[in-house]
Order: C-alpha cells, then sequence, then structure tokens
C-alpha cells in the first residue's frame, strides 16, 4: 500500500500504482476528469507538494497536455500519475474542484 495525502481533504491508503485521479474517485475526493482519464483535458491536474519522485515517470502525451495547458511543474495529471511507493502529498487547485461549463449548444426544441 501506499500513502496519498490530499492537502486539507483527507490522507487515504491505497494499492501501489493507483492512479491519484483513481483514488480521489474511490475515496470521495473531488476531482475533475472531463475526458475520462484519458490525458487529453487536463482538469484533473494536481499540484505536487512533495513526493514526486514516488509517482510514476511522466509520458511525453501528459506532459504535451500540460503545455498545451500552460500548466508547469509541480503540476501532474492525476489520471496519469501512479503512486509507485512511499507516500505523496498533493493539492487540488479550486479549478480542478469545479465542473467545466458545458460547452454543447442546447438541442433545439422538436414543437415547433
Ligand atoms: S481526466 Fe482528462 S486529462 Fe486526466
Amino acid at each position: 500500500m501506499v500513502k496519498i495525502i490530499f492537502k486539507g481533504e483527507k490522507t487515504i491508503e491505497v494499492p501501489k500504482g493507483t492512479t491519484i485521479l483513481e483514488a480521489a474517485m474511490e475515496h470521495g475526493v473531488a476531482l475533475y476528469h472531463t475526458c475520462g482519464g484519458n490525458c487529453s483535458c487536463s482538469t484533473c491536474h494536481v499540484r505536487v507538494l512533495s513526493g514526486a519522485e514516488n509517482l510514476s515517470v511522466m509520458s511525453l502525451e501528459e506532459a504535451q497536455v500540460l503545455d498545451s495547458f500552460d500548466l508547469k511543474s509541480p503540476i501532474r495529471l492525476g489520471c496519469q500519475s501512479e503512486v509507485l511507493r512511499a507516500e505523496v502529498e498533493v493539492e487540488i487547485p479550486s479549478r480542478s474542484k469545479e465542473p467545466r461549463p458545458n460547452k454543447t449548444p442546447p438541442v433545439p426544441d422538436s414543437h415547433d
């Protein structure tokens, strides 16, 4: 087991290899994930306060997504960051706790 400290929220233990997003979802920590954990939206990003060395290595794909949203170290994507050993402490930025506005246009009313 490894430990994840969600600063100001809770500390949990999860099996090694669990992503930060998986851990948050399983333990009731609000962390949005608009793309469903597919490394394309960045809404799951967290600030790593300590233990970055205990996370999986950042993939090129994750680096590209972070760069495209102008998110810089120590930010990581929760859906891509597996906790591999010991513990990690993260902070969830306020914008990762709130749902994104739905930009899908409303369906036209069919009662014309
Ligand atoms: S959930 Fe979309 S990038 Fe992580």
